[in-house]
């Protein structure tokens, strides 16, 4: 299915440029942005964007997988007297 028109972009190519960057680096944040320039592209009316977002967010790899090693515990505050 075609998402961007301006620029050909079918929902394929966000999934497997969602997955070359998931693979490339575990820990980046994927945008749209990073979408456009791994496909060497850039956006141009922007009226594909709801669906981008919504192709690029039901990509089974786009999430950053949890270490819970690293999630920072909080202690709880002090309240002053
Ligand atoms: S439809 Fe994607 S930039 Fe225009």
């Amino acid at each position: 299915m075609i998402v961007c028109h301006c620029q050909s972009i079918t929902d394929h190519d966000i999934r497997a440029a969602v997955t070359w960057m998931r693979a490339a680096d575990p820990d980046t944040i994927v945008t749209p942005g990073k979408i456009y320039h791994a496909l060497g592209k850039r956006a141009d009316c922007g009226g594909c964007m709801p669906l981008l977002l919504d192709v690029m967010r039901k990509t089974e790899s786009f999430g950053v997988p949890a270490d819970p090693a690293q999630v920072p515990r909080l202690r709880p505050m002090r309240l002053r007297a």
